[in-house]
């Protein structure tokens, strides 16, 4: 059996292993140590915000829907085509999710089924507090436009940018649009720690309450003593080691993503008709995953068994959120039909920034095949 080629593995090397070597023998492997510290200020240097490492990027919606008052009862306003892991967090703090279907150019939530569905809810009297918007597979979504109607409605943005580190909009990164942001550093993200996460705050206040809610909400007295609900959701020191190393090479990984997808995109568009996530003007993506949606019926499937008989990792696009059991009485506004042509039709190919260029003719050589 040949070896097998993953889709997006992590790409660690000697300056991760030396980072962990070294926070493993300073003692320090709790949440605190200098690599906390260190990674924390890099991130927030880069975003130009309030930093918090977290150890999800689950944990870091949760807190950000903490931190900006969401609770029992308030409506939350989600992207419809992402993962599970953005709206979980919103049934956690016992809030109602409404999706918001997505749009044919960058696979995001459209503004236009944006301001359908917070017109239809203030017709109902409901005016929704929050959204959390998904900017999916690196790709920035519509920042503007959504940015205009979250302000005109009093709506706060919860940017969930667990996938896009590296990518921006105006030459701003994404996670710093929003009233707050959300990364995640989980074992297939561009940046990993392994498993972790970030949270991107407006302010000290916002920050120095999300920092107490992380340690179970530990007043700072001597004794133990809770005013508040709190959580496990630090992050150790060990994992910002490695979130540190990686985080230094971020402008290679992001050029290397870029250039599998553009290769991947020119065969595709010389072979068949294919649709994929289109960057607008000011946006730059660090596409994370290349991905790509065929016009050919159970093309994708046909491409992916291939891949797999080769030993070759490839994944069908997210089954949107109306689509899942668990969210089947959430109400919806868009069409379903555009996001159930993603996950029907698309493919996410392997788009590791470690592959090699033997790794790429073994895809090739099976793709060559099909067409
Ligand atoms: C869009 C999106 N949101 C949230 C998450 C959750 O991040 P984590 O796995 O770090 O909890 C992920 C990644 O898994 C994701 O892709």
């Amino acid at each position: 059996m040949k070896t097998k080629i993953y889709l997006s593995p992590p790409n660690i090397d000697r300056t991760e292993i030396s980072n962990v070597v070294s926070a493993m023998e300073s003692g320090w492997i709790s949440p605190f140590g200098s690599f906390t510290n260190d990674f924390t200020a890099v991130l927030s240097e880069y975003f130009k915000k309030k930093t918090l490492l977290t150890n999800s990027g689950t944990s870091a919606i949760h807190l950000a829907l903490r931190v900006l008052g969401i609770k029992e009862g308030d409506y939350v306003l989600c992207s419809n085509f992402t993962f599970a892991a953005s709206v979980f967090p919103v049934l956690y703090q016992k809030a109602i999710p409404i999706l918001v279907g997505s749009e044919q150019d960058t696979w995001n939530l459209s503004p236009d089924y944006l301001e359908e569905a917070v017109s239809s809810l203030r017709k109902k009297g409901i005016a929704p507090k929050a959204l959390v918007l998904a900017h999916i597979y690196g790709m920035p979504a519509c920042l503007e436009r959504i940015i205009k109607i979250c302000e005109e409605n009093e709506i706060l943005l919860i940017e969930d940018s667990a996938e896009t580190l590296g990518s921006h909009h105006d030459n701003i990164p994404l996670g710093s649009w929003g009233r707050a942001g959300v990364m995640s550093f989980n074992g297939n993200k561009i940046v990993t720690c392994s498993t972790g996460g970030a949270v991107i705050l407006p302010d000290e206040e916002t920050l120095n309450h999300a920092k107490k809610l992380s340690v179970q909400a530990k007043e700072p007295v001597d004794y133990y003593l809770h005013n508040e609900v709190g959580y496990n959701f630090a992050q150790s020191n060990i994992l910002a080691a490695i979130g540190l190393a990686q985080f230094g090479k971020l402008k290679e990984k992001t050029e290397k993503r870029r250039q599998i997808f553009d290769r991947y995109l020119s065969f595709f568009e010389e072979k068949t008709e294919i649709w994929t996530q289109k960057e607008g003007e000011k946006d730059f993506s660090n596409r994370w995953l290349s991905t790509f949606c065929f016009a050919e019926k159970s093309l994708n499937v046909k491409i992916k068994e291939a891949l797999e008989k080769e030993n070759i990792e490839s994944r069908f696009l997210w089954n949107p959120m109306h689509a899942q059991p668990v969210f089947k009485t959430v109400e919806f506004f868009g069409d379903k039909s555009l996001d159930m042509n993603l996950f029907e039709n698309g493919l996410c190919l392997p788009s590791g920034d470690n592959l090699r260029n033997e790794d790429l003719e073994r895809i090739y050589e099976v793709l060559e095949k099909i067409f």
